[in-house]
């Protein structure tokens, strides 16, 4: 079973995917930090990998490179392959196109690390304007298990906050959230989660398809549903 410890630099999130010796950092801006854990825990920096190509994401690698041993896997390397081990544990690979073109997600089986395609009560801005392939991305992300945890690429659990509030104001889940698990020191939420606060997986839920309705938006299909709930700003 891998495990997972997450690192903050400002809002931007790293991880770093770890069994008894080997090690994965994953969007490794927080570079000096991981590189403390990574010898306080005596770990090795076997794999250095990312989510996608943009530099608040990458930044870290070069000086991960030059303090470890390590291989950088590409996104394309890693999309190819669909997974990865490490360890001896599976880690599943997701192409989730949408934020942007090479994005994708790690899957351990238990914990999901989602770049800037889901966020802890939002989704991610769709860059690359195909908002039909980032519908396929959320609904492969929606089928996984409810206790997955889902760790993601910044902290914009206020804003997600505010936006789900103005959008639905009488749902108090997310502010159930907020009070009862989120912290600073440690962000994640569940898919459970997420199919309560999130209103970007909630398009089928009648609540928001009767906001959807009140103004005026398609509901007919659940790809106009999608459709509509992302052109709300
Ligand atoms: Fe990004």
């Amino acid at each position: 079973m891998l495990n997972i410890m997450q690192f903050r630099t400002g809002d931007n999130l790293s991880y770093l995917l770890y069994g008894k010796k080997e090690a994965m950092a994953i969007d490794g801006v927080a570079a000096q930090a991981i590189l403390d854990f990574i010898d306080e825990e005596g770990l090795i920096l076997s794999w250095i990998a990312n989510t996608h190509g943009h530099f608040d994401h990458t930044g870290g690698n070069n000086a991960l490179l030059k303090k470890a041993k390590a291989k950088l896997l590409t996104v394309y390397e890693l999309m190819q392959k669909g997974e990865f081990e490490l360890e001896g544990d599976k880690i599943q690979i997701f192409h989730t196109p949408g934020h942007t073109e090479d994005s994708i997600c790690f899957y351990t089986g238990k914990y999901l690390v989602s770049g800037d395609t889901l966020f802890n009560g939002t989704v991610g801005n769709c860059f690359t304007g195909d908002l039909k392939a980032f519908y396929e991305s959320i609904k492969k992300l929606m089928a996984l298990p409810e206790d997955t945890v889902v760790y993601a690429g910044h902290d914009y659990v206020y804003d997600s906050w505010n936006f789900a509030k103005y959008l639905e104001p009488d749902n108090n889940s997310f502010d159930l959230y907020v009070k009862q698990r989120y912290s600073e020191e440690h962000v994640f939420s569940t898919i459970k989660d997420e199919y309560s606060m999130n209103p970007y997986f909630r398009f089928n839920d009648e609540k928001i398809i009767a906001i959807m309705d009140s103004k005026g938006l398609a509901t007919d299909t659940e790809w106009h549903r999608w459709e509509s709930l992302m052109s709300i700003t």
